[in-house]
């Protein structure tokens, strides 16, 4: 607010000034002001951009001009090295030679000057040393006078060859000066009105806006960037996968609970309670609360039955089953948790209808940090339910959905997971790193998971799972994974990151 305060009143009186004297020199009205002259370049180029811009016309110019060096401004102050040297010289006894070479910093430039003027003398013989003594009662100051004259920007009282010594004795130093010549333009006035920027329903209101300017419309200028929040990668990736299962018929799980139980996370995907990925080590366990409660208890009791009995043609896995183990609340490790929800809920139907279900979203693992791990990431899943599917099925649906993403060549290896058989690895050819890399796993899922809950026998399920934060890190080439996620990422990197477009294959 200071600041408009002050540059108001300089803008009037510059226009002021042209007004009287119909053209001014901004170097000058900066010293007439005694305001620093790149305050008044400032205010003219204001004046500039006002209304059409025609207020005032300025023309560049460039004016030389004698300045004081810093030594010049101390002579200008406390005299000349030759007038404090005259001055140091005892005027009856003299001074010796030696004393006074040690009585000022300039001692030795004063000595030679005042010798040259002719205002000592110097005793050789004396017995002490030489003896400098005064030639004359009292001296002139000129290169003081002078400097003064100079720095008060009376230059013309000064001779040239004066101000040649001056600049030999670097006193003085010519300077270049950028000002401008400013003149009414064809829309001049001394009277500043601030053009509005905007219509007001005030205006509107009392009718003032008759009367008022306003500032033209910019066509050029930038929009304000919006005060909005911004998606992080991650979440701009995920769009992008979620149309992709959108536009091939999938419908979205709801994945809103990160905290699971045991039994939905593993015991339901025929996952024994022995398996390592059921240790501390693996998994992150619950304190508060330890234990989920809710269960479809004739469902856990064939979960429980296919575990350490068998059924379903299978043997199982022959152990004592303990619903302690299952009621342990996790963080759910994978969201197939919640694919084992779903189908469960689908199973539950009078008539099974075929389904198609996908999730994207957050799982947790207790594993060691590195660029590449974190001990949460976000997995993609998509989930087949349907009469008679086979591996072929899982295949074809894999490449399928890898095409939507551009990746053509897929590769298969043979892989294990408690809940699916088969099961594959799923490996694409990466153009960029000439070799086969892991994107993904998959596979059927087992009888011991699917028909304990309900669904008929000819009902095969097929599904595939990969993390979003690779291809997110590819896309964005980010390469450590704390750069992407945690208390260490740039939020400006979350603002500046573009949109996701995936490079989609055409159709
Ligand atoms: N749940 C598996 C994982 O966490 C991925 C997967 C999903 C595998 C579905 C097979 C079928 O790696």
């Amino acid at each position: 607010m200071a600041e408009e305060e002050d540059t108001i009143p300089v803008e009037e009186m510059v226009l002021s000034l042209v007004d009287q004297t119909g053209s001014i020199n901004t170097s000058d009205v900066a010293k007439k002001l005694n305001v620093d002259h790149q305050v008044i370049v400032g205010t003219v180029k204001s004046l500039q951009s006002l209304g059409s811009g025609n207020i005032i016309i300025a023309k560049q110019q460039q004016s030389e001009r004698w300045e004081l060096t810093s030594e010049g401004e101390e002579v200008a102050q406390r005299g000349s090295h030759e007038a404090i040297l005259f001055a140091a010289i005892h005027p009856e006894k003299g001074t010796l030679q030696s004393h006074l070479m040690k009585s000022s910093p300039n001692a030795k430039v004063g000595f030679s000057k005042a010798m040259s003027a002719g205002w000592l003398t110097i005793d050789k013989k004396g017995e002490d040393g030489p003896r400098v003594f005064r030639k004359v009662n009292t001296i002139v100051d000129t290169v003081q006078q002078q400097l003064q004259q100079v720095a008060a920007g009376n230059v013309t009282e000064v001779s040239d060859q004066q101000l040649k010594e001056l600049k030999k004795r670097k006193l003085i130093n010519m300077v270049v000066v950028k000002s401008f010549l400013v003149t009414k333009g064809s829309e001049f006035t001394t009277s500043l009105e601030k053009p509005e920027t905007d219509l007001t329903p005030e205006m509107l209101a009392s009718g003032s806006w008759k009367d008022k300017k306003f500032k033209p419309y910019n066509f050029d200028s930038l929009g304000v960037m919006p005060p909005s929040g911004h998606l992080h990668p991650l979440m701009k990736v995920r769009t992008e996968y979620r149309q992709i299962f959108l536009e091939m018929g999938f419908s979205e799980m709801p994945t809103n609970n990160f905290v699971e139980s045991s039994f939905w996370n593993f015991d339901a995907l025929f996952q024994p309670q022995q398996h390592p990925a059921r240790d501390m080590h693996d998994t992150f366990f619950v304190k508060e609360p330890r234990h989920a409660t809710d269960f479809p208890m004739d469902y856990l009791e064939r979960v429980k039955t296919v575990h350490s009995e068998g059924g379903y043609g299978s043997q199982g896995y022959l152990y004592d089953w303990k619903l302690e183990e299952a009621k342990k609340n996790i963080l759910r490790t994978h969201t197939t948790a919640v694919s084992a929800r779903m189908l469960y809920k689908l199973a539950q139907q009078e008539t099974f209808r075929p389904a198609k279900y996908f999730s994207i979203d957050r799982v947790f693992r207790n594993e060691t940090l590195d660029a590449t791990h974190l001990a949460e990431f976000h997995q993609i899943e998509g989930v087949v339910a349907d009469y008679n599917l086979t591996l072929g099925d899982l295949i074809g649906i894999l490449y399928e959905f890898f095409k939507k993403l551009g990746i053509m060549k897929l590769r298969f290896k043979p892989a294990f997971n408690p809940y699916t058989e088969p099961s594959m690895e799923v490996f694409s050819y990466h153009e960029g790193l000439q070799k086969w890399v892991e994107i993904g796993n998959s596979g059927v899922f087992r009888p011991e998971m699917l028909l304990p809950m309900g669904l008929p026998k000819d009902v095969s399920v097929i599904a595939w799972g990969l993390s979003l934060e690779r291809p997110t890190m590819i896309k964005y080439g980010i390469d450590n994974i704390r750069d992407m996620v945690g208390h260490k990422v740039n939020l400006q990197m979350v603002q500046d990151n573009p949109l996701c477009r995936l490079d989609k294959s055409p159709q």
